[in-house]
């Protein structure tokens, strides 16, 4: 088995766009839609992903749950509901590791062999971003350690900054 840093990927641009088995999604917990990345998805697929979404009740903050991804290129659509930022002592840090951890448990348990994430509660929930990022990379680094699926993940930043600050955490993670 390849080394994690190995099965690791940056991508910059819109998470919607990539033809993956699944994309995480940075949803909320009525799991029905709302603005940034959770917003273009639900643009992206179509309206039979609010439809889906509906019969799953919701979903809780550290957890995650898979839909189909109709319109989009990727197959699944795995929503997950990360921490709102509340200053750090909530949490915080335990619940996005959880995010990824059961997002990629649901990849696995669905064959994926490719999986995208956007960079979960760094907007609208204002996890601070350098924090989110070593976090992500670490709960990421930690699953692919010890398991075969899924075989590339992929971090998929909104703009550069943010692929730089992936860049850095994932060579520090190798260091390790
Ligand atoms: N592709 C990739 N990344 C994106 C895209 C995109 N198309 N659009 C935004 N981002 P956010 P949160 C980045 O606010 O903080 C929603 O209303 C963005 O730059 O989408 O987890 C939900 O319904 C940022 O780095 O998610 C919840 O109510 C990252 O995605 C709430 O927002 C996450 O930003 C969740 O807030």
């Amino acid at each position: 088995m390849a080394a994690p840093r190995d099965r690791i990927r940056i991508h910059t641009g819109d998470i919607t766009r990539l033809a993956v088995d699944a994309i995480v999604n940075a949803a909320n917990s009525s799991l029905l839609g709302g603005g940034g990345v959770d917003g273009a998805i639900h643009r992206a697929a179509g309206p039979e992903l609010v439809a889906e979404c509906r019969m799953l009740h919701g979903c809780k903050t550290g957890d995650a749950k898979l839909t189909k991804g109709y319109r989009l290129p990727a197959r699944y659509v795995i929503h997950t509901v990360g921490p709102v930022w509340q200053g750090g002592g909530k949490g915080e840090a335990e619940l996005l590791t959880s995010c990824y951890r059961r997002s990629l448990e649901i990849a696995r348990a669905h064959d994926c062999r490719t999986v995208a994430f956007p960079a979960i509660s760094t907007g609208i929930y204002r996890f601070p971003k350098d924090q989110a990022t070593e976090i992500a990379v670490g709960a990421v680094s930690g699953f692919l350690e010890h398991d075969a699926l899924p075989e590339i993940v992929t971090f998929c930043c909104f703009d550069g900054q943010t692929a730089e600050l992936y860049r850095q955490a994932v060579a520090g993670a190798g260091k390790g």
